[in-house]
């Protein structure tokens, strides 16, 4: 059947359900996803919008599995939350396993008596990862909002633990002004995370070893390339990078931030943007009068696996649905409170 099908297959189905669906749609997205959702936004703005849309009776999130989990955390109690493709996860937020942070915060207790830790685990993360943090007096945080994070959490006590990205850790660390020497890295392959005890009395800001692939595709070799091929162009980069792409970079920031940066940009000005590349492509559609151009092309495949066939499949089970989310009772709450405290820190 021919995607031109599904989509006359879903655009049948919502007109059929009117406002009991709400279907949100992540910006990395494919390009008939997006343009087939009710809303489209980062993963603040989402979880956000899932918050406070309590008439949709049904919320289908087309977005990878930590997004899907946080509306449904966050959904009233009454509503329902379906992800169209439940194996569409992301690897970055499988790095931070519960039992490893379980380990990691046990040899900081013992190590940094009298110190208070404050993890800050970033929304690419499990729902179980949130709750940890949720019951530990620490705070879900975006790409948007890292620095807000950042710094709410070195108000609260005297050493952040940042999980699981290492880049918009240290990125974000960097544009606060925090000295390398108080940031050091914790390896979770590694006993003790790898930290001699004098490292760790220094830091401020210990960083989980994880990364995302799609952004660290990106490399430093690239920028020059791009500002050969466009020496009139600006480079703007995701904080998911690598710092030394960051560092050769015009202009950093979260997904919405982009996508904000080509929306205010002129005609004729040429934009080379280091991020997922649906996106990308997206932008550069719906901005025909200047030249929007991939760093290089980079997919998140997670995000490509949502289909639009698997997204009519979806649409048309329901009420019943094919795939409904459910996030365990037990961690709901704690990942409830950091989502929460999140949602105060603004986007
Ligand atoms: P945003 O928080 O900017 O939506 O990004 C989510 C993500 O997965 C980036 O790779
Ligand atoms: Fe995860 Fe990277 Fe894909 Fe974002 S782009 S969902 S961080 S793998």
């Amino acid at each position: 059947m021919a995607t031109q099908d599904f989509i006359e297959r879903i655009q049948r189905r919502k007109a059929e359900l009117g406002p009991r669906l709400l279907l949100l749609t992540h910006h990395y997205q494919r390009p008939e996803i997006v343009a087939l959702g009710d809303e489209r936004g980062d993963s603040y703005q989402l979880a956000e919008l899932a918050s406070r849309r309590a008439e949709a009776e049904f919320i289908v999130f087309c977005g990878v599995r930590f997004m899907a989990e946080a509306a449904r955390v966050l959904a009233q109690p009454g509503q329902r939350v379906f992800h169209p493709v439940p194996t569409a996860g992301c690897p970055m937020a499988d790095m931070a396993e519960l039992p490893l942070v379980e380990r990691a915060w046990a040899h900081l207790e013992r190590s940094l008596p009298g110190k208070r830790v404050v993890p800050i685990v970033y929304m690419n993360s499990s729902a179980a990862a949130k709750d940890f943090c949720g019951r530990h007096g620490g705070a879900v945080c975006t790409s948007s909002n890292a620095g807000q994070a950042l710094e709410w959490g070195l108000s609260q006590g005297d050493v952040l633990l940042f999980f699981p990205d290492q880049h918009l850790g240290r990125n974000t660390a960097a544009r606060l002004g925090l000295p390398t020497t108080q940031v050091a890295l914790w390896q979770r392959a590694l006993p003790d995370g790898g930290l001699a005890p004098e490292d760790l009395q220094r830091a401020r800001l210990l960083l989980w070893d994880g990364f995302c692939h799609v952004h660290t595709w990106f490399t430093p070799e690239q920028v020059d390339h791009a500002r050969r091929q466009h020496p009139q162009g600006r480079v703007i980069v995701h904080p998911e990078c690598d710092r030394a792409v960051l560092k050769k970079a015009d202009g950093a920031g979260s997904t919405g931030y982009i996508v904000k940066a080509v929306r205010e940009a002129r005609p004729g000005d040429v934009l080379i943007i280091g991020t997922e590349l649906n996106l990308v492509t997206r932008l550069a559609a719906e901005h025909p009068d200047r030249t929007v151009v991939p760093l290089s092309p980079s997919l998140c495949p997670n995000m490509y696996s949502i289909t639009p066939r698997a997204l009519a499949e979806e649409l048309e089970a329901l009420p019943g649905g094919r795939h409904e989310v459910f996030v365990d009772p037990q961690v709901g709450a704690g990942a409830r409170l950091a989502l929460e405290r999140m949602l105060t820190l603004g986007g």
